[in-house]
């Protein structure tokens, strides 16, 4: 077996541990240095390895500080370019080799974003940060970038000095950069064994809080303590994950809130998850995320997906613990709800990529496709609901939950395929082994579309948004003075996301209703980007041309994907407005992070290769 991403064998060598020293220069957008890769032989007479790089430049090879002969193969159009090393010995089964390599990245980069000044909140400093998962790590450091490979890390960074640097791992100190008194060394360890795409660093005018015994907020000093609010439930959410799934073994969980341009909600990044800024709502209703990459901690972080076509390992099983947190922290009836939002969250995206498209199947294949161009929420809510019906099948929630924290602790420190897991859990309901036959494994997990089962769900919580959104949805004209501000009073910012993503669900409503909804909801003014993102899809599809440059405004201020794609596809799709979103988007394509822009070219139609 291979992984259909990486060109590096994991049957000849794996790597143990990484030895990373670099300099980051804000000048040339580049960091230069060395990684030391501690790589052991699986196969005996082994005598050649290969890395993945992408866009990198390579001076120098050595193993075990002898120089040893290199060559970068033909670029490949995601995979990169495979770097071949000839190890001037060999090495038997089991014998270990400390590879250097001496490069430096590109300016394009796909893992980093470089941002100006201007581009920060403070105005006055770059920024860096990275975004690896899932394929990207390779455009940052040589390596083994397969998630089926697991290694320690140490790390040096040398940064400006009035610059700080965090990485997905303990902090060890600092010191003045013995080479340039103008800069200082941070040092970073990563004790557990880790998957390369859980890489990352980050550097800029950093400040941090804490907020917990083993948790601090970090970001720039302007949104310090909005986060320290904002996240303030962590501990609480750390221990409830704990009682679920066993203890956290990574030492520190902190949180870091990057700048806007920060392409997901968040990023399980080890010791350290990254976040978006659109997360700081001011009342911790998007906090869910936060459950989610704390659940990483087990599902994904410690029990790994082998290739990225068991994502769904990864994402479903953290989701289903997302939500248990959830349920042990506002009920089981917000368990619920949540279930039923992630089902229709499945259908939009089936509806999107199309019911026969093989990327809707729970288990892709994914030779010569791109990871980035297969993301989607069906690993995530096909996942889910696949756990969710076995949950049922098996005997509730206590119950299943039995089978999850026995998974994560089978294959803690390891990567697993599908297969992998179907086998355990045959092993581990040995007595329900005739009711798992039931289960039509085929149709979950290998055919595209919605899954064959549909889970029931409590509907309390999504009663109201169901019926506020009918009354929207049959009104005549003549009715729409019977809406008032109170029809939407008592929902939480929960339910009024469902409300809203009910209505998207359904054809565009008439122009009028729309500019009811506003004179009566006031939606133009909340900020809640959740909120916020759905009610403008909502009016640009009901085509209110006063929504377009609202649309176009949140799709380029914040670079979440999850909103700034949509977005500028729903303005695309808008006859009218089509050459205004494209327009829109070529101003700011060289600001926007690479994978971002990339994606939305595509989206727009643009040619990847058009100037700006
Ligand atoms: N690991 C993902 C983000 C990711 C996936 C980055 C694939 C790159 C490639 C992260 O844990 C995630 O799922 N984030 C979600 C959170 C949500 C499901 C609660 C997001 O960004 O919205
Ligand atoms: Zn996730």
């Amino acid at each position: 077996m291979s992984d259909p991403c990486s060109f590096s064998s994991f049957t000849s060598c794996v790597t143990r541990h990484l030895n990373l020293r670099l300099q980051v220069d804000f000048t040339r957008r580049v960091l230069r240095g060395k990684v030391a890769l501690t790589v052991e032989a699986l196969e005996d007479k082994f005598s050649s390895l290969t890395l993945d790089t992408s866009d990198l430049t390579v001076s120098a090879v050595t193993a075990n500080q002898q120089p040893a002969r290199f060559s970068l193969g033909p670029k490949h159009s995601f995979k990169g370019a495979p770097l071949e090393i000839q190890l001037p010995f060999s090495l038997s089964r089991g014998q270990h080799v400390i590879v250097e390599v001496t490069y430096e990245t590109a300016p394009s980069a796909t893992a980093l974003q470089w941002l100006t000044p201007e581009q920060t909140a403070g105005k006055k400093q770059p920024y860096l940060f990275s975004q690896c998962q899932a394929h990207h790590c390779r455009s940052m450091i040589p390596c083994q970038d397969s998630p089926s490979i697991k290694h320690t890390y140490y790390s040096q960074v040398s940064v400006p000095k009035d610059l700080v640097a965090v990485m997905s791992a303990v902090r060890d100190g600092q010191e003045v950069d013995p080479e340039d008194a103008g800069r200082v060394i941070y040092r970073f360890r990563q004790p557990v064994s880790m998957p390369s795409y859980l890489i990352a660093i980050v550097v800029g005018a950093l400040e941090s809080r804490e907020i917990g015994p083993r948790t601090r907020v970090w970001s720039e000093k302007e949104f310090v303590d909005k986060a320290a609010f904002e996240f303030s439930e962590t501990e609480t959410m750390l221990k409830t994950a704990e009682d679920l799934a066993g203890p956290y073994v990574w030492g520190q969980y902190d949180i870091l809130v990057l700048p806007p341009s920060f392409p997901y909600g968040g990023m399980e990044n080890p010791c350290l998850t990254f976040a978006t800024p659109t997360l700081l709502a001011g009342d911790k209703s998007l906090s869910n995320v936060i459950a989610h990459e704390i659940s990483h901690s087990w599902t994904g972080n410690l029990v790994t997906n082998k290739t990225w076509e068991h994502f769904w390992l990864n994402e479903g099983h953290t989701v289903y613990l997302e939500r248990m947190i959830g349920g042990r922290m506002h009920g089981e009836q917000f368990r619920q709800f949540k279930a039923m939002g992630g089902w229709k969250e499945l259908q939009d995206s089936v509806n999107t990529f199309g019911a026969n498209n093989p990327l809707t199947n729970l288990v892709p294949r994914l030779q010569d496709v791109n990871p980035d161009d297969a993301f989607s929420s069906v690993p995530y809510e096909k996942g889910f609901a696949l756990l969710y019906h076995l949950e049922e099948l098996m005997g509730g929630p206590d119950v299943f939950m039995g089978f999850v924290k026995s998974y994560i602790q089978m294959f803690a420190y390891s990567s697993v395929t599908t297969e992998e897991w179907k086998n355990y859990l045959f092993t581990y309901f040995k007595d329900k082994v005739d009711v798992l036959n039931k289960v039509d494994w085929n149709a979950w997990m290998f055919t595209p579309g919605m899954p064959p089962v549909k889970p029931k769900y409590d509907t309390t919580m999504a009663d109201a948004c169901i019926a506020l959104s009918q009354r929207w949805i049959q009104a005549k004209d003549q009715d729409l003075n019977g809406f008032k501000e109170a029809d939407v009073k008592s929902l939480s910012s929960h339910q009024m996301i469902e409300f809203l993503s009910l209505l998207l669900h359904e054809a565009a409503l008439p122009l009028t209703h729309v500019k009811r909804m506003q004179q009566v909801y006031q939606l133009n003014s909340c900020m809640n980007a959740e909120i916020r993102f759905r009610w403008l899809r909502l009016c640009v599809r009901s085509k209110l041309e006063e929504a377009v440059p609202m649309a176009l405004k949140m799709a380029t201020e914040q670079g979440r994907m999850k909103f700034t794609r949509p977005l500028f596809r729903e303005v695309f799709n808008f006859e009218k407005y089509r050459d205004e979103a494209v327009k829109t988007f070529l101003a700011n394509r060289a600001a926007m992070h690479p994978v971002t822009a990339g994606l939305t070219a595509k989206d727009l139609k643009v040619d990847a290769a058009a100037a700006p």
